[in-house]
């Protein structure tokens, strides 16, 4: 993928690590190469380059059409990337805003200061998981969607909005209409604006589905979703029935066995494809560990690029 750098895989065949040589910038890295890599590999941790948080901000833009953030978290470098402050209980893998109506297609780390013990983020890849699931519950799942369903404080909702108009209002002049400008049409959502100025939400989407770059389906999802930030979801088929326990056990067993954990060195950087893998993390056991988190809507240009460079070697194999 790139001149002075090593690349393996980094766990069990999955992921893959470029390590560079000797520091050299982010900006070496060839930007459809990367994002080929991703599509390929659906997670990249990038170890030895010069980063910090201002060229972890220059990366995520560069492949970027959009840069969104959890309304609930306190931003920190350069206004893209926020610090992780979410308590130090484990927290359950999940699509990264995945239960809400504004998914991001890529998910970004950047480790200011490792763990001295534990403390892992986990990886799941969902394209796996898929494969785990009895024939019964792929079934359900492709034919039926899944609701996440649950109040929003008008203070979270506005920010949010905030961000996504990308500066043209302040957080104090959004309005719900602007909340319903920047839904995608794709998205499958209710709002109710409540008298309290808080809204609710009900958002449709599947629990498996195909990603980004491939056409094969990954149960990838956030049916297994912490809630540091908010209150809790409720989670059901749309047709009101509820995800029992032994399909809930299902679940966890079949994403418990394609877990992996990414062990972080100083300075590393993962990107990670939001439609393809789950996250999370193991419980914090060094309160002085220090991850950013950034979310981001890839560039069409370059997902357009990575996916004719794929036509072209299917038609040349
Ligand atoms: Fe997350």
């Amino acid at each position: 993928m790139l001149t002075n750098c090593t690349t393996t895989n980094h766990a069990d065949g999955k992921g893959l690590v470029v390590t560079a040589a000797d520091r050299v910038g982010f900006d070496t890295i060839d930007r459809v190469e990367l994002m080929a890599s991703l599509a390929e590999h659906g997670y990249i941790v990038l170890r030895g380059f010069d980063s910090d948080p201002t060229t972890f901000s220059t990366l995520i833009q560069s492949v970027s059409s959009r840069i969104t953030l959890d309304p609930a978290r306190k931003f920190a470098g350069g206004n893209v990337a926020q610090k992780i402050e979410a308590g130090l209980v484990p927290q359950g893998l999940h699509v990264e805003n995945g239960a809400t109506p504004w998914v991001p297609d890529l998910v970004w780390f950047y480790c200011e200061t490792p763990a001295k013990v534990g403390s892992q983020t986990t990886i799941c890849d969902g394209l796996y998981v898929w494969d785990r699931l009895n024939a019964r519950t792929q079934e359900l799942f492709l034919s039926t969607r899944i609701t996440f369903a649950r109040p929003m404080p008008a203070d979270k909702w506005k920010n949010l909005v905030f961000r996504l108009l990308d500066g043209a209002k302040s957080a104090d002049e959004v309005t719900f209409e602007d909340l319903l400008t920047v839904t995608d049409d794709d998205v499958d959502v209710k709002y109710q604006l409540r008298s309290d100025g808080s809204v609710h939400y009900k958002y449709y989407t599947y629990a498996a589905h195909t990603t980004m770059f491939g056409t094969d389906i990954a149960f990838t999802n956030s049916i297994l979703t912490p809630s540091v930030n908010y209150e809790p979801p409720v989670i059901e088929f749309e047709d009101g029935r509820p995800l029992d326990a032994m399909l809930m056990r299902q679940i966890m067993e079949a994403t418990e066995l394609e877990t992996d954990e990414i062990d972080w060195h100083e300075g590393d950087v993962a990107l990670v494809d939001n439609s393809r893998l789950m996250h999370g993390r193991r419980k914090i056991r060094d309160p002085l560990r220090s991850l950013y988190n950034a979310q981001s809507y890839a560039k069409d240009e370059i997902v357009s690029a990575v996916h004719n460079r794929a036509v072209l070697s299917r038609r040349s194999a």
